[in-house]
Parts: structure tokens; sequence; C-alpha cells
């Protein structure tokens, strides 16, 4: 009775997986190779101190039971591939299968980073015209591909601001932020050994140049940068951005845009035009690129001319009709990544802008704030909006109304819509909004697939009104039902051991 009738999901047949660990017999085998063609070596007398003592305790799997324990474990998840996901702020956009092609082609696939340039001119070609793509976007003057993910493409930034200011004989410390702001800012601010001031957004969500003329002037002469997410986590145009970033320059800052967002004002505003010195992209965001749970990622930093001796080395450029691999840069922070960074994301990101155009990725930011529109014009009703203020690619609601008459929160909503098959909404952030629930379609989501997500938004709201235990003890469809999340963050359990472990 609790599985919604009009949902997508069942609780249909899933397996109880142990670790692979737990799988197989010792002298079980999934390959079979044949006999060896060099001259065999004693490993232990070759390794000497270096030999381990006990053998690696490898799991011993055939082939079946190797596949089906991934198969199985991937069944566990949500993924864009299977769910509506509608994760505001993370923008888990459709990851074309053009890309992956791309990504495989022999040449692209089988390079090694440590092939001398003109074995891998190709691919070094393509680095430079994803630069060159990538500044004109973003109204830049410099682009360098290495930093891994967006968070690093911060720090990237942050160190080059710091280069720039040591070597005008300049030191100052203080990072101005917005309270709105990604938590990866303040944090990449003080990983840079920079002093990170919170100051606040106005109450239209978006930043007044009053706010930020009296946090400037409480340090003066101290101004290094001023960091900036446009459009903002609330998914707010930040509309005053050249007086903002012209305020920091008179102080003697330069301005860190951060541009997670890009997505929603692609074609349509270029950072570089409103002042912004450097700025990072997250190909996962706005390119299509896959999230990769952690895994390789990228997130190119972009740079005005005045930066360009601090780019990270080595610098990817063409000189006349050659391409070179330049590690002659005094000034350069260094490397920041090994190689040249995740080069697969740039293949992936290079065929999406290649495949759609100037044109087509002008359309992308117009429907995803499209689709963010509609499902916002469609559930304020039901769920206050956060901000009166027309939003762009995303749309934050508050539990506020809903939890004073029903007592169910922004947690029992995002757990009830997994029963209706599709992927909670980023939740309780940003933080400056109360039991957020942040939507995000992107634009590749039809008008069906948003019209059943209203529907079950709805169908959750009458719920709580009707019979609240209900959404508060969700979901049902799920092998698990609720996690004791709290512990499992603070005491995680990472690693695998012959001898359970005590609770
Ligand atoms: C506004 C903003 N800045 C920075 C980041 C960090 O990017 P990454 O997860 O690639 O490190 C994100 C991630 O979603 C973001 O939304």
């Amino acid at each position: 009775m609790s599985v919604p009738k009009n949902s997508e999901a069942t609780s249909g047949l899933e397996w109880r997986e142990p670790p692979i660990f737990e799988r197989g017999a010792p002298g079980r085998s999934a390959v079979s190779l044949g006999p060896s063609d060099v001259p065999a070596v004693d490993v232990r007398q070759a390794l000497g101190a270096l030999a381990r003592k006990e053998p690696a305790a490898l799991p011993e799997v055939s082939e079946p039971e190797a596949v089906r324990h991934f198969v199985r474990l991937s069944q566990w998840n949500f993924s864009i591939d299977t769910q509506f996901y509608p994760l505001g702020s993370c923008t888990m956009k459709h990851n074309p299968k053009v890309n992956e092609w791309a990504a495989r082609l022999p040449g692209f696939a089988q390079a090694h980073p440590l092939m001398p340039p003109h074995l891998i001119a190709g691919a070094l070609e393509l680095m430079v015209a994803l630069q060159a793509q990538i500044a004109e976007i973003t109204g830049m003057d410099g682009v360098s591909l290495q930093p891994a993910a967006g968070a690093q493409g911060e720090l990237t930034g942050l160190m080059m601001i710091r280069a720039h200011h040591r070597a005008e004989g300049r030191s100052p410390r203080k990072v101005f932020i917005p309270d709105s702001a990604h938590g990866t800012n303040p944090a990449s601010s003080t990983l840079n050994g920079f002093d990170s001031v919170a100051f606040p957004s106005g109450p239209n969500g978006v930043v007044e140049p009053e706010a930020l003329v009296r946090a400037l002037d409480s340090a003066p002469g101290d101004v290094a940068a001023l960091m900036m997410t446009n459009p903002n986590t609330l998914g707010l145009y930040e509309q005053a951005m050249p007086k903002l970033t012209e305020l920091v320059h008179a102080r003697g800052g330069l301005v860190y845009g951060d541009g997670a967002n890009m997505n929603a004002v692609l074609g349509r505003a270029r950072p570089g035009d409103a002042g912004v010195d450097v700025i990072q992209l997250n190909l996962h965001k706005t390119f299509t690129t896959p999230h990769g749970g952690g895994g390789p990622g990228s997130g190119p930093v972009a740079f005005k001319r005045i930066l360009a001796p601090f780019q990270p080395v080595p610098v990817v450029r063409m000189d006349g009709e050659r391409v070179v691999v330049d590690h002659d840069a005094p000034q350069s922070v260094g490397r920041v990544r090994s190689f040249f960074g995740n080069f697969g994301m740039m293949v992936r990101a290079y065929t999406y802008m290649r495949e759609l155009g100037p044109e087509g990725l002008a359309d992308v930011s117009n429907l995803a704030v499209l689709n963010a529109r509609y499902v916002a014009a469609r559930l304020a009703e039901h769920y206050p909006l956060a901000y009166q203020t027309p939003a762009l690619h995303e749309a934050v609601f508050t539990d506020r109304d809903l939890e004073a008459a029903t007592g169910v929160k922004t947690l029992d909503v995002a757990k009830r819509l997994i029963d209706y098959g599709m992927h909670p909404p980023t939740v309780y952030f940003p933080l400056v909004v109360r039991g957020a629930l942040m939507v995000e379609p992107t634009e590749t989501e039809t008008k069906q697939t948003l019209d059943a997500f209203v529907a079950a938004m709805v169908e959750i709201a009458r719920e709580a009104r009707e019979n609240p235990e209900l959404v508060k003890q969700a979901p049902h469809v799920t092998r698990l039902g609720r996690l004791d999340e709290a512990r499992a963050a603070r005491k995680p359990r990472l690693r695998w051991s012959r001898e359970p472990k005590q609770a």
C-alpha cells in the first residue's frame, strides 16, 4: 500500500550481495593464460626485501561470479541512465553516448601521456582547440585544462591570484565570499593560506554592492580576492557583477568566478566581460562529462592575460603550425595534476561542444532555464519558493509551510520521492534557505518527465497532510529504508576485514 500507484518504481527482485572477498574459493580464476614465453624469474629473489611476506588477500572468483557481483551492485544504484535525477547544484546532465564513442577512439584511448608530443599531436591539438572554445565561452584569454575537478580549479585559480600578488610584491590575505557560496569556495581559499571572510547576500538572494563595500572596507589594504559564483547557488543571476568586480579591482584585489553554474548562461553572458579575472568550469556539470563518483573529473581554469604567467605547467599551445608542450614558465604555480589532467574528459567535452555548436550551446541554457522555471511555476503553490527573484537553471523551495502544517520535513519529502522512482533533489543546501529542496531538472528532460515529477511532489504534499507517518517512514520500496546517515559519515567502515568488526 505504501508503493504509490502512479510510481514508475516497483519493489522488484534485487539480490543481497556480500563483498567480493566473501565470494570465490582458493585457486578459482576468471582468466586462462597461455604458456609463458619469457624466462621464469624467482620473484622473491628479484624483489628482495620488497617481496610480500604473505600473498595479497585478493578475491579468487570465476568470471560469472565477478560479473554478477558488479551487475548486482550496479542495480542498487540510482543513476542518470535509469531515473530522473534533479540534483540541484550538482547538475546531473545526461551523458551523450557519442561522447563515449569519441573518448574510446583508439588514437585517444590508447595514447600514453609519456609519448613524445610529435606522436600525440592530434590529442594535444584537441586540447588546444578545447582551450580556445572555453576561452571564447567564458570571455577569457587563456585556459589550463589540468585541474581534475571544480574544487581543484578553484584551488588553482586562487594559487594564481596569490602568485600574481606576490609578483607585485604584495601579500594581501583576505578572500571575500558571500554566504550563499558552495562550501568548496572557503575551503579552496583556506587551503591557499588566505583568510576567508563571509559576507551576507541581500534579501533577494543576490549580492548587493553596499554589502560588499562594507566587507571590503573592514580590511583596508588586505583585499586579495572576491570569490563569486554566478549564477549563484540559488540559481540567481548576480546582476551587480560588473559593479562588484570594479569595487574589488579598485582595492587591488582580483575576482575569482566560480563557473560551476555556467550551464545556465552559455552564449548569453561571459564572466570575463563582467570583470572576472579567473574562473573554473566543471566539465561534468556544464559539458556532459560523467560525474565519476569521485573519480576522474575535469575543472579547467580560464584566466585573463595578467594571470597567464602563473598558470600550471606544462602549457599546451600552438607555436605557429606546431603544437608544443611548454615547461618553460618560471612564474608558474607548478603542476596541479599528473600529466595533462584527465584527457578522456576533455575529449568528451570537446565532442559535446562540437556536436552542438554555438547556437546549440545557447539552446542548452535556454532549455535548462525553461525547465527549471516550469517546475518552479507549477510547484510554488505547494512548496513555497525560497526567493521570489526569478531563478535560472534551478528552483529552490523551502519546507517552511509543509513542516508547520504537517510535521513533514524536506528529508521526508526527499525519501518519499524515491518511492516514486525519482532521485531526490539536493536537500538542505544552500544553507541560507531553511529546509531547502533544490531542484535542477537540466535541459534534456521532457515535459512528460517534469509533469510526472510535479505530480509526485503534489501527491507527497497531499500524503503529508493525510498520512504524515507514511512520508516520514519512506522510502518503502527500497531494499533498505532509512539509514543512520550521521553514523555512516562519522564512523564509516570502509575496509573489509576477514574478522567481522564489532559494530
Ligand atoms: C557552485 C559550485 N562550486 C564548486 C563545486 C565543486 O565542483 P567539484 O565537485 O567538481 O569539485 C560545485 C559542485 O557541485 C558547485 O556547485
